[in-house]
């Protein structure tokens, strides 16, 4: 085989290998990519603290945020904000191609009956958990309590 031959062989074979994959499996074929970014938690004045990130999802698979976990709270949950009232849900939207906003006066996490009262500057570790990607470590810095970076 000469060159061109030999390239053009091996792009059939990676283009048909790819097909066969995106047949046979529909959930373990192309895992989620997510990224964290803008994670915050507001110095808390009470027991419970919330937290706020933002998720992205870069692919073309759905994903959720199932569940958080994190030393500070044994009953991490995760509320949404409906007519000002939060609720506990079971799971977040990560759109394809999307993200996931958790934003004051929105869909939040929420630590219930923390543990210490963590203060500005310092950092709290949290581990987030998802219908599929592995789960993500993430550290949210303390800000000031009325901190809103999403309000301008
Ligand atoms: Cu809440």
């Amino acid at each position: 085989m000469n060159r061109r031959t030999t390239t053009l062989f091996a792009a059939i074979a990676l283009s048909a290998g790819l097909a066969l994959t995106g047949c046979s499996t529909d959930s373990s074929g192309d895992q989620p990519r997510l990224k964290v970014s803008g994670a915050f938690m507001p110095q808390p004045v009470m027991d419970m603290a919330g937290g706020f990130l933002t998720i992205e999802n870069d692919s073309d698979t759905a994903d959720k945020l199932t569940s958080v976990t994190s030393s500070l709270s044994d009953d991490v949950q995760i509320h949404e904000t409906k007519d000002q009232k939060m609720r506990e849900v079971k799971s977040f939207d990560i759109p394809a191609k999307g993200e996931l906003n958790l934003v004051r006066g929105g869909n939040h996490i929420m630590f219930m009956n923390i543990k210490q009262k963590p203060k500005q500057g310092e950092k709290v570790s949290i581990e987030l958990h998802f219908e599929k990607s592995d789960p993500i470590k993430v550290d949210l810095p303390v800000e000031a309590a009325t901190h809103n970076p999403k309000q301008h």
